[in-house]
C-alpha cells in the first residue's frame, strides 16, 4: 500500500490555497486531519504546518483513485495531485483560509501508514501532560504548539536581527566547564580521560561572557542553553535557553535601553505591537513596600500599606509581638470583597500558608461596624489610624500580615497576585514592563549563617556604597536590575566589578578564603588583572518571554521537548541508569 515519493513533488501547502487557484493543477503533501466518507465521495482533510485543505476522492471521476482512498486513516501521510475546484454552494468554510476551494484528487500516493494517535492533532483535547509528552513528536503537531514553535523561531529570527544591527556579535561558549554559580545545584558531567573528574554544566555564560569582554570583543550576544539543578516550578525548566548579552564601556543605562530595544523587535515581530520605552523603574526597596514581591505585576492595584508604627503596642499580640521581634505588620485591602465566606477566608489562609505565613487576620468593613476576629483587641485610636492609612471603606475586606518582612512581603504578594486573578483585575492583553533596580548586593543566609550574593558575586556595588562593605554589608546596593513583564521575570543582569581588588574583596564578603576563591575562580581573577575594561550585560530568559507572549501557560508549551516537574524526558526516558561498562570507563560506582 505504500508508495515510493518518486517524482511527485508539491507545489503548495495546505494551507496557502484559495478562491485565486480555481482552475490550477497542484500537488499538496501532509498528514491526514480527518476521513469523512460519505457512502460515495471520500473527503480527507490534508493538513502540513501551514494549514489544512479538503481534497476530495470522488468514485465518479475518479473511480481508481477514489477505490484506493478507503484505506485511507487519520496521521498517514499522503502526497496528492489534483485540480483546485470551488467548493459546492453552501459547502463554504468561513473559519478556514482554505474554506472555499477543494482540491479534486487525480493521483494518491499513500506515502506512510500511521498507528491510530493516542490523541486528536487539536488544540483543545483533554488528555493527561505526561500522555502528551510520552507523544510529544505527535503533541507538536497540534495547531498550538506549532504556532508557539514558530513564533519562538521568529522572536529569535528578530532578537538576532536587533543585535546584529546593534554591533553584537553572536560568539559561544562552552558547555563543558567549571562551575558558575548562579544560585542552583551544577549538572556535573564526568570525565573519562580524567578519572575523578568532572566538568560542570554552565548554568549561565557568565564569566565567559566577561572573558570576552576582556578580550576586546566589546559586544556579545548568545541564544543559549543554560543547565540548573534546581526545583522545579511551574516557569522553570532544569535546561532553558538565555538571550544573553554584555556590552564594554557602557554603565546600566546603556545595556536597559539595548534591552528595551530588543524586547520592542520581539514584540512588533510576534505580536505585531508597538512598546512604547523607555520602560518604568522602580527600586526594589519600592517594589517590596508596595507590592511585597521583586517581581510586581504592575496590571491592578491592590497596594499594600505598612501599619507597623500604629500597631507597635497593640493588644492583639500577634501585631504588636511582631513588631517588637524585629517584624513588621501590613495590610492589604481588598476593596468591596467584604462578602467573602467563611470558606473563602479559611482557604484563603491556607493559601499564605505556603509563604510561612502563621496566619492571616482580617477585618470585613460594614457600615457603621466593622466585622472581624481580631477587633475586640484594637484600641478606638488603632481602629481610626488603620481606617485612615488603608483607607477602609464600607464593602471592605483588609488581609493582616504580622511576622518577619520577608515573611509578611512574600505571604502578602502572593496573596496579591491570588486575588488580583481571583477578582478578575487582570487584563491579559496588557503587557507592563518595569526595571528594579538597586537590589542589595547581599542577602544573609540564614541557614548557611553567611552573606550570598543577591545576583552573582561579579555584579558590581554601588561605588559610594564600596566602603561600607567592610562596615555593614548588607546595606550596599548594587549595579543590578531586573526586568519584569506582568509579574514575572524576564530578565536581570548588571553592571559587573572590572577591577580584581574589588572583585577579591566582594569574594572574602562572601565567605571565601583565598584558597577557595583562586581554586574556583582564579582565572577570573587573573583576567580582570590583564587590563578588564568596564562592562555589563543582561540575560532574558527567552522560554519565560515566549510564554507571556504566546498567552501564558506553561513554559513547557514553548520548548519543543521538555522537561517534567521530576526533570524527565518522557519521549526518551531520560535520565536513565548507565550500565556497568559505562561507569567502569568513567571510574564511577553507584550507591543508591
Ligand atoms: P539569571 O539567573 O537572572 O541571570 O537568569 C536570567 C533569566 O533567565 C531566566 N531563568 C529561567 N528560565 C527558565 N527556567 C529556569 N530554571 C530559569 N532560571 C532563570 C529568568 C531570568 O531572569 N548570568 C546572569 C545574567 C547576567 O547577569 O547577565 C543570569 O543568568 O527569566
Ligand atoms: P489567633 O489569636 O491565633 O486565633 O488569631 C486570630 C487571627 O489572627 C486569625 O484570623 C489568624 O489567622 C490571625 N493571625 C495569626 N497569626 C497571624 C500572623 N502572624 N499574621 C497575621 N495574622 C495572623
Amino acid at each position: 500500500m505504500i508508495e515510493p515519493l518518486g517524482d511527485m513533488r508539491r507545489t503548495h501547502s495546505c494551507g496557502e490555497l484559495d478562491i485565486k487557484a480555481v482552475g490550477r493543477e497542484v500537488v499538496l503533501m501532509g498528514w491526514v486531519q480527518r476521513r469523512r466518507d460519505h457512502g460515495g465521495v471520500i473527503f480527507v482533510d490534508l493538513r502540513d504546518r501551514e494549514g489544512m485543505t479538503q481534497v476530495v476522492f470522488n468514485p465518479e471521476r475518479n473511480p481508481a483513485v477514489h477505490a484506493k482512498a478507503h484505506v485511507i486513516r487519520n496521521e498517514f501521510v499522503l502526497g496528492v495531485r489534483g485540480v483546485v475546484e470551488v467548493r459546492p454552494e453552501g459547502m463554504a468554510n468561513p473559519d478556514l483560509k482554505t474554506g472555499e476551494i477543494e482540491v479534486m484528487v487525480s493521483e494518491l500516493k499513500i506515502l506512510n501508514r500511521a498507528q491510530t494517535p493516542p490523541f486528536m492533532i487539536e488544540d483543545a483535547i483533554d488528555v493527561n501532560e505526561n500522555i502528551r509528552l510520552q507523544h510529544r513528536h505527535i503533541d507538536l503537531r497540534r495547531p498550538i504548539i506549532q504556532k508557539n514553535i514558530i513564533a519562538r523561531h521568529r522572536a529569535g529570527a528578530s532578537i538576532r536581527s536587533y543585535l546584529n544591527s546593534k554591533g553584537f556579535l553572536d560568539i559561544e561558549t562552552p558547555f563543558l566547564t567549571k562551575s558558575t554559580p548562579e544560585g542552583a545545584r551544577d549538572y556535573l558531567v564526568p570525565s573519562r580521560v580524567n578519572p575523578g573528574m568532572f566538568y560542570a554544566l554552565p548554568q549561565s555564560p557568565q564569566l565567559f561572557k566577561q572573558l570576552l569582554m576582556i578580550s576586546g570583543f566589546d559586544r556579545y550576544y548568545q541564544i543559549v542553553r543554560c543547565f540548573r539543578d534546581e526545583d522545579l516550578r511551574a516557569d522553570r525548566q532544569p535546561e532553558f535557553t538565555q538571550i544573553d548579552l554584555e556590552m564594554s564601556f557602557v554603565g546600566e543605562d546603556d545595556v536597559m535601553a539595548v534591552a528595551e530595544g530588543l524586547v520592542a523587535a520581539v514584540f512588533k515581530e510576534v505580536l505585531g505591537i508597538a512598546l512604547n520605552p523607555p520602560f518604568e523603574r522602580m527600586t526594589y526597596q519600592d517594589a517590596l513596600a508596595r507590592y511585597g514581591l521583586d517581581k510586581p505585576d504592575l496590571r491592578f492595584g491592590l497596594e499594600l500599606t505598612d501599619v507597623s508604627d500604629i500597631v507597635a503596642d497593640s493588644g492583639f499580640k500577634v501585631f504588636s509581638d511582631a513588631v517588637k521581634t524585629g517584624g513588621i505588620v501590613k495590610a492589604l485591602n481588598a476593596r468591596g470583597c467584604e462578602s467573602f465566606t467563611r470558606k473563602e477566608l479559611d482557604d484563603l489562609g491556607e493559601f499564605v500558608k505556603v509563604y510561612r505565613a502563621k496566619g492571616l487576620a482580617w477585618i470585613k468593613v460594614r457600615e457603621g461596624e466593622w466585622q472581624s476576629p481580631i477587633t475586640k483587641f484594637l484600641t478606638e485610636d488603632e481602629k481610626k489610624k488603620l481606617a485612615e492609612r488603608i483607607g477602609m471603606r464600607p464593602g471592605d475586606l483588609v488581609f493582616f500580615g504580622a511576622d518577619q518582612a520577608k515573611i509578611v512581603n512574600e505571604s502578602l504578594g502572593h496573596l496579591r497576585n491570588h486575588l488580583g486573578a481571583k477578582l478578575g483585575l487582570i487584563n491579559d492583553k496588557e503587557y507592563r514592563f518595569v526595571w528594579i533596580t538597586r537590589f542589595p548586593l547581599l542577602e544573609y543566609d540564614e541557614t548557611e549563617k553567611r552573606y550570598q550574593a543577591m545576583h552573582h558575586p561579579f555584579t558590581a556595588p554601588v561605588e559610594s556604597d564600596i566602603a561600607l562593605l567592610d562596615t555593614d554589608p548588607l546595606a550596599v546596593n548594587s549595579r543590578a536590575y531586573d526586568l519584569v513583564l506582568n509579574g514575572s521575570e524576564v530578565g536581570g543582569g548588571s553592571i559587573r566589578i572590572h577591577q580584581k581588588d574589588l572583585q577579591v574583596k566582594v569574594l572574602e564578603t562572601l565567605g571565601m578564603t583565598r584558597k577557595e576563591y583562586e581554586e574556583k575562580f582564579g582565572f577570573l581573577i587573573s583576567a580582570l588583572d590583564s587590563g578588564a575594561p568596564p562592562h555589563g550585560g543582561i540575560a532574558f530568559g527567552f522560554d519565560r518571554l515566549m510564554t507571556i507572549l504566546c498567552g501564558g501557560g506553561s513554559i513547557r508549551e514553548m520548548i519543543p521537548f521538555p522537561k517534567t516537574q521530576k526533570g524527565a524526558c518522557l519521549l526518551t526516558g531520560a535520565p536513565s541508569p548507565a550500565g556497568p561498562d559505562q561507569l567502569k570507563e568513567l571510574s564511577l560506582k553507584v550507591d543508591l
